[in-house]
């Protein structure tokens, strides 16, 4: 279980404070599909990293199965099982996809078969791929579907994804949705994914509204997804019946 307690995340911008994250509280039972979702800028990706530990929060607790991480850094994290896949995945020059999917997976002999399954479920063929660099010469979706594959590598018990569907296609997109499917089908990890995407937001078991660095609704994908809807539409005079009659 994920608990994250009063969590909140300030920044000192000139003479000024600025809060990013307000008092956050949430938890999160095990095995479940979370969905952050809410507008940009909201808070999403600063509290995801605050959970990998790649932020560390101004005030508040992060408890993961009992224990206290919040002083703990990403390595320990990552020991604990939890994995985060960066909005902007890193690139690493020198270091082949298949090196990464084996240090990810943590098994110096990781079978080149076992690759290609993690390859194919992020809907890369691993003839192409297992023997490129992940550095610049591969694409934004291409890197950003290897970093998801060494996720699956890694086979954490927390798995977090920030906005997997960036910059994917169509066709790769709709295995990724069948790839989160099957890992919240086999009870074995709790996810966090961040995204944007009805598609996505459908298969959660909780809906999170992350906005203004503060949860502004939670509940379950058809309760919230009319309610982000209604707000879309009144945030914007030119989608609203108001606004098309001007
Ligand atoms: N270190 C920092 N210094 C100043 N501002 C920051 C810092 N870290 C985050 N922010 C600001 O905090 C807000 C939240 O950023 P965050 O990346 O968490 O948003 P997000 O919900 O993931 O947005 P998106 O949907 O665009 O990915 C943004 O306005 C961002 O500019
Ligand atoms: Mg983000």
């Amino acid at each position: 279980m994920l608990e994250l307690k009063h969590i909140s995340y300030v920044v000192r911008e000139g003479d000024d404070e600025l809060g990013i994250l307000k008092d956050i509280s949430l938890t999160i039972d095990d095995h479940r599909l979370v969905v952050f979702t809410g507008p940009n800028g909201g808070g999403k990706t600063t509290l995801a990293k605050i959970i990998m530990g790649l932020v560390q929060p101004t005030a508040g607790q992060i408890i993961w199965n009992g224990q206290d991480i919040t002083h703990l850094g990403i390595t320990e994290r990552a020991r604990l099982g939890i994995s985060y896949g960066f909005q902007q995945p890193p690139r690493f020059k020198g270091l082949t996809v298949r090196n990464l999917l084996t240090l990810a997976s943590g098994d110096e002999k990781l079978s080149k078969d076992r690759c290609c399954q993690y390859l194919t479920k992020v809907g890369l063929c691993a003839n192409d791929y297992l023997d490129r660099e992940v550095d610049v010469s591969l694409s934004g979706g291409e890197v950003k579907r290897i970093e998801i594959a060494s996720i699956l590598a890694r086979n954490g018990s927390l798995m977090i994804f920030d906005e997997p569907e960036a910059g994917i296609d169509l066709w790769s997109f709709a295995r990724l949705t069948e790839t989160f499917e099957q890992i919240h089908a086999t009870g074995k990890a709790t996810m966090i994914i961040i995204s944007h995407q009805e598609r996505i937001i459908s298969l959660a078991d909780e809906v999170v509204v992350v906005g203004d660095g503060t949860i502004r609704h939670r509940g379950s994908a058809d309760e919230i997804l009319p309610q982000i809807l209604a707000d879309t539409l009144s945030g914007c005079p030119v989608l609203t019946k108001e606004g098309a009659a001007k």
